[in-house]
This record gives C-alpha cells, structure tokens and sequence, in this order.
C-alpha cells in the first residue's frame, strides 16, 4: 500500500485538478490577455504523460479529479485521457472524474464524457445576456454554450453553473440567473474575483463584487437557508426555501476557507502548484520524462507535499491588490 498524501498542516490530498492544455477557444477578459502566446506541443505533457501522472495521485489516496484548462475540450484527442481514467471509477479507486469547461464543446463531448463515467460538469458562465457574454469572454457566443448545457443534461450529466461576481458586469443578473437555474435544473456557485494575471488592463478592485453583499441582495427576495453540506470544494451552500435550489459561494476574500483545503494542482506542462494562490511550484515533468518508473514522481509529488503552504495571500482591504499573482488563471485552471 502506498501511504496517503498529508501536507504539513494534516490535510489529506484526496483531490487533483489537472489543466490539460493553455489554450482556450475563449479569452475571458479576467482570465487571459487578448494576445496570449500559447506553449508549443512538446512542452505539453503527453496524453500518456497525464495518464501516469494522474494514475500515481490515485494510488496515493486522490479521489476526485477534475481536468481543467485552459478549455479542456479543446485539447486534441482528450476523450482517450478521459477513457483511460475510467478504470479507476471502474476499480473503485476514484470516486469522482469530473471537468470544468466554458461549455463550448460540450455539444460534441457530452455523450463520450458520459460514457466514459464523468457524472457532473461545471461550466463556467457569467452572464445570460447574449451582448455582455461576447463582451467578457471576447470570442465566446452565448448560444453555443447554452446548446452545450442543453446538451450535457441530455445525455445524464448534472450541470454547475460557476459564475464570476463581477461589480457593475453581472450585479443585475443576480436574480435572473438565479431563476435561469431554477427552470433548467441547473445548480449555481458565484465566486469571488481573485488577482490573477497580468492585471494592468483589469481593475479587480474595481471588478470586486463581495459575496457577502451578493448574499444580502438574494436574501431580499429569497429565504435562504444555510446548509452543512461540504462537496470537498471551498464552495458554501444555502437552500432557497421558494424554489427549493441550492446556491454556492466561493468567497476566497470574504472568507478564507484554506485550513480545509484537500487539493492541488498540476499545470499543462506538469507544474505541481500545491496552492491556487502561491508561486511555490514542483516540476513533475522532468521525473515522469526521466523515467518510466513512477518511483521518482512519487518522490517528487511527496516532496512537493511536505512544502504546501498554508494558504493564499490575497487580500483588496487596503485598496490594493495583496497576494496578486502573476499567473493567469488560465495557467492552472482554477
Ligand atoms: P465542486 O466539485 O463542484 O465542489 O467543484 P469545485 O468548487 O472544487 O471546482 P470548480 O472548478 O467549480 O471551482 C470553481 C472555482 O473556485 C475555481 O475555478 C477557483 O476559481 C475557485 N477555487 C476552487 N478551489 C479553490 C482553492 O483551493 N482556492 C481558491 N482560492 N479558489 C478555489
Ligand atoms: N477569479 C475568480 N475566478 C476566475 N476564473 C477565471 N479567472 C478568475 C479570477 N481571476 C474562473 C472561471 C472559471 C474557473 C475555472 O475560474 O470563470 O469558472
Ligand atoms: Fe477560457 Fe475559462 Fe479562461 Fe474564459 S475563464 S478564457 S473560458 S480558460
């Protein structure tokens, strides 16, 4: 038996979220600069690469997986990954493979995704108005995306919407989107917006709509209802007693939720970030590259796990953007 993942302040490694490509087929104006240089193919792990990778994460105690981008449907050839990660839900191993996506793929995907035992998507959507979607994301269409949700639920996949809580872009929609979910079954997670990226075009301060606020607007016309219930993600929950739905917050400013975090990340070009929101990386490339036993990786990954900090740094309080990264949220994925 290999001995579970616990980093230096007890928490258990059980969840993995891996980007598979940078590239994306929209530039979400908080996410990527319009002119992004994208990395050439051979810097890029393998499909085989991801496999092992993934593979030794799930022999050391990972349970969840989600794949990220970038967009990851965009990736060439990614339902062979997506295939070959089956035979762990199948053996028991993995209790949950899962992706986040713009959606914009997802009509051609959904049914492979399905049969390949993904259950649940996220699919990250700011606004229902078609005008402000092609203004955010800068090359996306609202339609599309939405044929993709249609899409995804017929072919047995639950749907997440997350949404961005951006001041002055999505402020009006809150009820909208709301009642949005509602009529398609939908569930909804807002999300604070956290200093990601080469910020000199963007004004995050500025952009910085607090939840807490967010929360006080929907209790004006919903009951809300606190919920004890934990996915394993930073998400919150309330029950709106009128509808019955439930609606999440991620509030990495309002609310530090990192002394229960469970998970790390692994860029496109094998980066190991123990943390969102620090610079402190592992090279997993070189030790998967260097050979073909996976004993050296694992050494790598144990390692990189005896140094993950104890949390992000970020912070608008005194009206400057504290803990900014310079990454773009694009690079790991979320
Ligand atoms: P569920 O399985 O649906 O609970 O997913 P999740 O919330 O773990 O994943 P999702 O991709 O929906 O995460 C939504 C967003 O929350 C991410 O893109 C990040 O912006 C943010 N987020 C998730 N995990 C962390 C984290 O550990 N730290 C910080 N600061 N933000 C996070
Ligand atoms: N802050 C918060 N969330 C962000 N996302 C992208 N950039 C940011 C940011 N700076 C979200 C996307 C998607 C997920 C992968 O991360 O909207 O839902
Ligand atoms: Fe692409 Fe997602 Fe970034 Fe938007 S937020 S540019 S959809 S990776």
């Amino acid at each position: 038996m290999t001995p579970p993942l616990i980093d230096p302040f007890q928490r258990a490694i059980s969840y993995l979220r891996v980007s598979v490509t940078d590239r994306c087929d929209f530039r979400c104006v908080y996410c990527m600069s319009e002119n992004m240089t994208f990395l050439p193919k051979r810097e890029l792990l393998t499909l085989e690469e991801l496999d092992r990778l993934c593979s030794a994460f799930i022999r050391m105690g990972v349970r969840k997986l989600r794949i990220t981008g970038g967009e990851p449907l965009v990736r060439r050839d990614i339902m062979t990954f997506f295939r070959g990660m089956t035979r762990h839900l199948e053996a028991g191993a993995l209790d949950e493979l899962t992706l986040t996506t713009n959606g914009s793929q997802l009509a051609r995907f959904a049914t492979d995704l399905y049969a390949a035992g993904v259950r649940r998507v996220n699919v990250s959507l700011d606004t229902l108005d078609e005008d402000k979607f092609a203004r955010v994301t800068r090359w996306g269409r609202l339609p599309q995306v939405l044929r993709g949700i249609e899409a995804a639920q017929a072919a047995g996949l639950r749907v997440k919407l997350n949404a961005v809580a951006l001041k002055g872009f999505n402020e009006d929609e809150l009820i909208s989107l709301t009642e949005w979910c509602a009529a398609h079954d939908c569930d909804l997670t807002w999300i604070e917006v956290m200093p990601m990226g080469d910020l000199e075009t963007e004004d995050r301060i500025g952009q910085y709509w607090a939840l807490s606020d967010l929360r006080a607007q929907l209790a004006q016309t919903y009951t809300l209802t606190d919920l004890p219930e934990r996915t394993g993600g930073p998400a919150r929950y309330v029950r709106l007693e009128e509808t019955g739905q439930k609606i999440g917050f991620i509030t990495p400013l309002t609310h530090n939720f990192c002394e229960s975090c469970n998970r790390v990340r692994v860029t496109c070009t094998g980066e190991l970030f123990m943390c969102l929101g620090q610079e402190d990386n592992a090279d997993l490339r070189s030790p998967l590259r260097a050979s073909d036993h996976d004993a050296p990786l694992e050494e790598a990954i144990r390692a990189a796990i005896s140094h993950k900090p104890k949390g992000h740094d970020f912070d608008y309080s005194r009206q400057t953007q504290g803990g900014q990264m310079t990454r773009h949220m694009s690079h790991t994925g979320g």
